[in-house]
């Protein structure tokens, strides 16, 4: 299918194997396991510029659009279509949430098992229910997310399983296409900054592979910066060493030693890149602006790469006018408890119209002094 540069969207979206299947390696002969995913929207930020005191081109790539709720359907399509290709019954993946629930799904559409390994009692609800409802056999490790990567590793020694982690090349080429969409959704440019967060650093792999084939296809002239945080308690990349006990409220980025540690730094330095750490006051900070200044609502983990935006933004590091785009990569409503617990507790009220009033003209003028300060 030729590339349309000017216009990413069809009234049918195939879903990104049939879109972009001359990047993919696919062949006519490969069933094609789809949940219709990518295509996801490109929000322009309304306040937040004004709020860091920025003038750039502020856009979201809100990955909470995909089927599962995650930017993880790019690369499982992909992953589960070329296991069936191969002639896979049993998939496995370790996961802090999102790869499970993507695993779970895609694999119960192609009739195949799948065994998820996920750190007990350290996941999302969403995630855990998603892989549950999916079918999965979930086994709750008493371990961190490394630990059960090494464990489906050595799983995958013993069993004939396919691992559909990101170690898996399938899983980054189906995730490039991020990089396609948002050229194309920038009418044929890429962003002067690629902002997004960093746990196994599989991600940032992809989109740094998918904007380099445009390039040298000739679809873009340029590339951009790719810049990555990590949550303050789980940044081994920043820290340049392995982090034993990682901590953070970003449960899906909650990862001490990268599987794709080598190819985020090349990342990093080939384009003149960053990866920095934000706190998990900062990340909670950005989760809550997003939702209530833009009515986006991403979980903790892809709050990270506005945090991200907001602590550039307030050292000067975006000259006028730049074009960064921040990927959302999974929905705020995989992780419903975070949500709750940070923010306002809703009122009680008897069922009586005067108490209900009372209690309105109140909010009202609470929120209205809140927003004129
Ligand atoms: N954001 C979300 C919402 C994630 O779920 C993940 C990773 C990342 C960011 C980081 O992406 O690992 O490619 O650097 N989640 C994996 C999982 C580890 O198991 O769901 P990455």
């Amino acid at each position: 299918m030729e590339i349309d540069i000017e216009s990413p969207h069809s009234a049918a979206w195939p879903g990104i194997i049939q879109r972009y299947k001359r990047y993919l390696p696919v062949t006519a002969d490969t069933p094609v396991i789809t949940l219709l995913e990518g295509n996801t929207p490109l929000i322009p930020a309304v306040s937040l510029p004004r709020l860091f005191g920025v003038d750039i081109e502020l856009y979201f790539k809100f990955e909470g659009m995909n089927p599962t709720g995650s930017f993880k359907d790019r690369g499982m399509t992909l992953a589960i279509s070329k296991a069936a290709e191969e002639g896979a019954e049993i998939v496995v993946c370790a996961s802090t949430g999102n790869t499970s629930a993507s695993a779970a799904a895609y694999a119960s559409r192609a009739g195949m098992i799948s065994t998820v390994l996920i750190p007990r009692g350290n996941i999302a609800q969403g995630k855990l229910a998603q892989a549950m409802m999916h079918g999965a056999v979930v086994v709750q490790i008493d371990g961190n997310f490394d630990d059960c990567l090494r464990l489906v590793r050595a799983l995958a020694e013993e069993r004939p399983v396919a691992i559909v982690n990101s170690i898996n090349p399938y899983r980054i080429e189906g995730q490039k296409t991020g990089s396609f969409e948002i050229c194309q959704q920038l009418g044929g440019r890429p962003p002067d900054y690629h902002v997004l967060p960093v746990g196994n650093a599989g991600n940032i792999t992809a989109y740094w592979k998918g904007y380099r084939e445009f390039f040298y296809n000739g679809l873009i002239d340029r590339l951009p910066r790719m810049i990555g945080f990590q949550a303050a308690g789980s940044a081994p990349i920043v820290r340049g060493m392995r982090i034993d006990k990682p901590e953070t409220v970003a449960t899906a980025i909650k990862i001490g030693d990268p599987a794709s540690w080598k190819s985020a730094v090349a990342a990093r330095d080939e384009s003149g890149g960053l990866i920095e750490e934000v706190t998990d006051d900062e990340i909670t900070h950005a989760q809550k602006l997003l939702a209530s200044y833009e009515g986006v609502f991403a979980e903790p983990a892809s709050a990270a790469s506005v945090a991200g935006v907001a602590k550039l933004s307030r050292k000067g590091f975006f000259p006028k006018g730049a074009c960064v785009v921040c990927i959302l990569t999974g929905h705020g409503l995989k992780d419903p408890e975070r949500a709750i617990a940070i923010a306002e507790a809703p009122a009680r009220s008897s069922a009586n119209i005067h108490a209900v009033l009372d209690l309105l003209d109140r909010a009202v003028e609470a929120r209205k002094r809140h927003s004129n300060p």
